[in-house]
């Protein structure tokens, strides 16, 4: 008998707790407490930052304002109105108070939990709960009030129970295994994943459905036991940076370590490609249309990726070009093609030869021949021709687009167009790269190496003394840039300038 006592027991403390609630909800401090939990609620909806909280606390707005008006008519006209009318109205204000505070408290405890835990609460956590609590409040409002009981109705009737089942088989089975995906967790709201075929951004995990954002801005709603099935790609692991491969040919005529070189150069300052883990290119197999060779880098989001290898692909194309590596499948190329075609038409080459200040001191046939010499090289926009403190002593002249000079920490100290010159520092001094050049625009370059500025210095005892002129004034506006920026560079007067120059090219 002592065993079977609390059994006993529960149902009265039911019955009595419920009496409790049903003469509290009847009494006037039901609506006192109306008024003060929606001063609250708006209060902390003020504060919320949350879209989704301050939404569900709009709600509970509504339904509290909703059982404010219902209560008082109840209070106001409800002896006037027929018994089930009045008791239609107290179950109307009942259930409208319930669902407030329901939503209300589960809306502030989520807040409260985001703030202690820094990770979002699932949505559908907050669905499943605020449903649960709702229907508990239905069940036992119906049956104080209207004495309907809906629990036996339901366990009683082998037909309803056996229909409700079988129309529900897919929404519980979604509902479970959403709820079985919050708890593994193989991705959250906000992870980048791929999901039988489907790549985006995880924007919402509902208690049905997972949706899910592709970068091409579409809303893929994928049912929750079909991600709970499926095998799942999620690149977004704590922060980790996400590694992007891609694959290129390069003909067999040229060797895989020149090949390497030029792909890791046109890596270098592609942004948002990471430093860290290094890019690498290796030699992936020998196929019909050349060597294969895969090329692998680090983004920082995944969202990134399609964005970087679409620059990494026009970089590739650039560096090719510049060292003569011809990316055409073997097929394509036609048995007795001609070259290229130049990157810039040689009347227009001479016809800025013949403009440039620093050339006019030339003979026509001087110039016919520095025409020759020149290498027209074409960058792609946001590349960097030059690097500041490199070693080299190549010369360029622009003969298309613009430039940038900058100092290391990025601060601008000239722009360059068609007919302006650099890399004039390191040529004459033998110093390291004195500053950045990046091409603001795709631009052609021609490069001029050092013999050739030898032979012409030779020829013309006066460029000499020009271009360290032009070198001195330069070097002084580079100076202050930098000093303002808190870089320094050393002061060098122009007549040191032009000993280092003489020494170099064994000038009197
Ligand atoms: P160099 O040091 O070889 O490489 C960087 C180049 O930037 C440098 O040669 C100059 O040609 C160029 N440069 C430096 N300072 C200036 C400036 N103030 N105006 C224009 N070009 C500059």
């Amino acid at each position: 008998m002592a065993r079977d006592s609390p059994c006993l027991d529960s149902p009265g403390r039911g019955e009595h707790a419920r009496g409790v609630l049903m003469t509290f909800l009847q009494s006037h401090l039901s609506l006192s407490l109306g008024a003060m939990l929606m001063l609250w609620v708006l209060g902390v909806r003020a504060l919320s930052a949350d879209p989704q909280s301050r939404k569900d606390l709009s709600t509970a707005l509504g339904f509290l304002l909703a059982f404010l008006v219902l209560h008082q008519a109840d209070s106001e006209a409800g002896p006037l109105l027929l018994p089930q009318a009045r008791q239609m109205l107290r179950v109307a204000w009942m259930l409208t108070l319930c669902f407030g505070a329901i939503r209300a408290v589960l809306s502030f405890s989520v807040i409260l939990l985001t703030l202690r835990s820094r990770t979002p609460i699932p949505k559908i956590l907050r669905d499943v709960l605020d449903v649960s609590l709702s229907v508990l409040a239905v069940l036992v409002i119906l049956k104080t009030q209207l004495e309907i009981d809906l629990t036996s109705l339901l366990a009683t009737s082998a037909l309803v129970s056996v229909v409700l089942g079988l129309a529900m088989q897919d929404t519980l089975g979604n509902l479970f295994a959403g709820l079985s995906l919050q708890l593994e967790r193989p991705y959250q709201v906000g992870d980048w994943v791929t999901i039988k075929e489907v790549t985006g951004r995880v924007v919402q995990i509902a208690w049905r459905a997972t949706r899910i954002e592709t970068p091409r801005g579409e809303s893929i709603t994928l049912p929750n036991n079909v991600c709970s099935k499926e095998a799942v790609k999620n690149y977004s692991r704590g922060g980790q940076p996400v590694a992007v491969d891609l694959y290129v040919h390069a003909p067999y005529e040229r060797a895989p370590n020149e090949v390497k070189a030029v792909v890791l150069e046109a890596l270098e300052h592609v942004p948002l490609l990471l430093r860290e883990p290094a890019p690498t290119c290796r030699v992936w197999g020998y196929e019909e249309a050349g060597i294969r060779y895969q090329v692998r880098y680090s983004v920082e989001e995944f969202g990134q990726a399609e964005w970087v290898t679409e620059e990494v692909y026009t970089r590739l194309w650039y560096g090719f070009r510049r060292e003569g590596i011809d990316l055409t499948h073997p097929k394509a190329r036609q048995p007795f093609a001609s070259a290229p075609a130049p990157e810039l038409p040689e009347e227009v080459i001479a016809e800025m030869l013949r403009q440039v200040d620093l050339f006019q001191v030339l003979k026509e046939e001087e110039r016919a021949r520095l025409r020759r010499e020149m290498v027209p090289k074409r960058f792609a926009k946001g590349e960097h021709v030059i690097e500041q403190g490199d070693e080299a002593d190549t010369f360029y002249l622009v003969g298309r687009g613009e430039l940038s000079v900058r100092t290391r920490a990025g601060v601008e100290v000239s722009r360059l167009t068609r007919g302006d010159y650099f890399g004039e520092m390191s040529l004459l001094t033998g110093e390291p790269r004195t500053a950045t050049v990046v091409a603001l625009t795709d631009v052609v370059l021609l490069e001029l190496e050092r013999p050739v500025f030898a032979r012409l210095f030779d020829a013309h005892p006066e460029l000499a003394p020009k271009l360290s002129g032009m070198l001195a004034q330069r070097r002084t506006q580079l100076q202050a840039a930098m000093a303002a920026s808190g870089e320094s560079l050393e002061v060098t007067e122009e007549h040191h300038i032009l000993g280092l120059l003489k020494n170099i090219f064994r000038l009197n």
